[in-house]
């Protein structure tokens, strides 16, 4: 449907709000409002009426959940939200809990629903505008709503669930059973957008150019005249974070590249010719692979060689960052005593997901994990984090639209301490170019087999071991590449990619001839769990 251009009778000026009731299903619903143009926030159900209020909601969500209404205890809401006069929209649990707080009923009549449902309208309602009498939808529930609440009309129903969507005209308050933020609802996505357009009236207004002119000035705001710095990792995060803030304040903004000797091929060059020669950023590009490798001499242990690459790395970003801040912005070092001086700023290119998963949007934490470790302890910096609101494809969107290159906004993840977590055993400059080579080679590969989005990573591992094997006259004694690609939605589970055999003989073929030292390819077909995605 097309949205409205203006907003008569909106409620609020501020985001809609999805209330969370576990799982990842709020994300989800988060995400598509957003892809609708209208800005929304995850919060928890826990909120009381008086803190949903205070954000000015436009409208409120109440996600799915994987619990029963009907279980103690179950989560809950403060049902003063319903007397607030915000429009409402319950979904599969939410649905349910709103019935049963109204005085409706939910019961558990032994008859689920999972998957595709058909669904048949049975009453007129501002969401099912233009919808056919029947129509397919995706269901996830054990119970069903048996009685609406007064005031409340249904308005579908489906084999199982004799309720299958309800509204309070009167006080906008609507729910459905189904889940319309799953694309297997046939009319989800325009039922989410008649919520927000037509009951809402939120205005199409969330769009990547508008996000980066939101962001540029808040950038400009908190950072004032002061320096700030910001480690490129060459992923997508710390690439968008420092093209926006670039954007934002222009020479302000120093950049720094560890090259740490443990990067794919080609990613210290593209690194260099995007940020120093395409947007003109002043970059630090400090050359550190011998110091890295010295360190990590004889280390077979993976969590010891994570922590040498960490400590090193902070060592090194330490030295570059205080000869930058004595350098540039005198009298900045704080005093290592009291540290609330501080030097500069610090970005950092930290999510949304990140931002709920540690349960709070006040506290600017630095992910501990992250390619910079933690902070020099004498450098009192403040956190500039430009994408603390934004879920990944939005980061991706907003990265296209800066003039990235495609190859950085699409790169797959890829771990802080680079090649040496896909190096079993020691590390050694030569393992890493045997490994950087054949990985260069999946890469490619999977690129050219149009895999390369659909994967969730693919990449080669360098095992400890070498085989036997035979190549033209001679025996070899050589390493095996195991190859190593999975699917997945949040890296938390994974499962294998069955890639074409086509795919993997050119895989196998190539790698062998083309890299030396590797006589053999293997090919890892472990889910996670029991496995994890990365060899170390
Ligand atoms: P595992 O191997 O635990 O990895 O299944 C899950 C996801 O995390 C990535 N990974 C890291 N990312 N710093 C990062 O930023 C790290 O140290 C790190 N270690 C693993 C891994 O690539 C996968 O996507």
């Amino acid at each position: 449907m097309s949205p409205p251009a203006t907003d008569p009778g909106r409620t609020g000026d501020g985001p809609v709000l999805v209330v969370d009731f576990g799982a990842q299903y709020a994300q989800l619903i988060a995400r598509r409002v957003r892809e609708a143009h209208v800005y929304s926030e995850i919060v928890p159900h826990t909120a009381t009426a008086g803190e949903l209020m205070a954000r000015r909601p436009a409208g409120i969500i109440l996600s799915g959940g994987p619990k029963s209404v009907n279980q103690t205890p179950a989560p809950s809401m403060d049902p003063a939200v319903y007397d607030t006069g915000v429009p409402i929209l319950g979904i599969c649990y939410g649905a349910q809990l709103l019935t049963q707080q109204l005085g409706g009923e939910v019961s558990r009549t032994g008859r689920g629903e999972y998957g595709r449902t058909p669904l048949t309208v049975t009453g007129s309602s501002p969401l099912f505008v233009d919808w056919p009498g029947a129509t397919e939808v995706w269901m996830s529930h054990g119970d069903a709503i048996t009685a609406v609440p007064d005031g409340f009309v249904a308005t579908a129903t489906s084999p199982d669930a004799p309720v299958a969507a309800l509204h309070d005209p009167d006080r906008a308050i609507y729910g459905v059973q189904f889940h319309p933020e799953v694309v297997h609802t046939e009319r989800g996505r325009d039922l989410l957008e008649r919520f927000l357009y037509e009951v809402c009236h939120c205005p199409p207004s969330w769009t990547h150019t508008s996000i980066i002119e939101s962001q540029v000035a808040a950038v400009r705001s908190q950072v004032g005249s002061s320096p700030v710095l910001c480690a490129l990792s060459g992923g997508v995060d710390s690439a968008v974070a420092a093209a926006l803030v670039h954007k934002a304040i222009g020479d302000q903004l120093t950049c720094v590249y560890v090259d740490t000797g443990l990067m794919r091929a080609n990613e210290s060059e593209q690194v260099e010719e995007t940020f120093r020669r395409q947007f003109h950023i002043d970059l630090v590009h400090v050359k550190a692979a011998d110091r890295f490798f010295e360190a990590l001499a004889g280390i077979t242990d993976p969590e010891a060689k994570r922590k040498i690459i960490g400590e090193l790395f902070i060592r090194i970003f330490e030295e570059v960052a205080r000869d930058l801040v004595i350098e540039q912005f005198d009298p900045a070092v704080a005093d290592p005593d009291t540290g609330d001086e501080a030097a500069g700023y610090l970005v950092q290119g930290t999510l949304y997901p990140d931002v709920i998963e540690s349960g709070s949007d006040a506290a600017a934490t630095i992910k501990s994990h992250h390619n910079v470790g933690g902070l020099p302890d004498d450098l009192a910096f403040d956190l500039v984090e430009p994408l603390r609101l934004l879920f990944k494809d939005e980061v991706r969107a907003v990265g296209e639209e800066l003039g990235l290159p495609h190859d950085i906004v699409w790169r797959q993840p890829f771990p802080g301490p680079g090649l040496a977590v896909r190096i079993v055993g020691e590390v050694t400059p030569e393992r890493a170019e045997i490994l950087r080579a054949a990985d260069a080679i999946v890469v490619e590969e999977v690129r050219r087999a149009g895999l390369y989005r659909d994967l969730w990573q693919s990449f080669a591992v360098l095992p400890a071991v070498r085989t036997v094997g035979v190549m033209g006259d001679g025996r070899t004694y050589a390493y095996p590449i195991v190859i190593r690609a999975v699917t997945s939605d949040d890296a938390m589970t994974a499962d294998w990619a069955r890639l074409p055999y086509d795919l993997l003989e050119r895989l196998s073929s190539r790698i062998i001839n083309e890299v030396e030292g590797v006589n053999r390819v293997a090919l890892d077909i472990t889910s996670k769990p029991p496995g994890t995605i990365e060899w170390e």
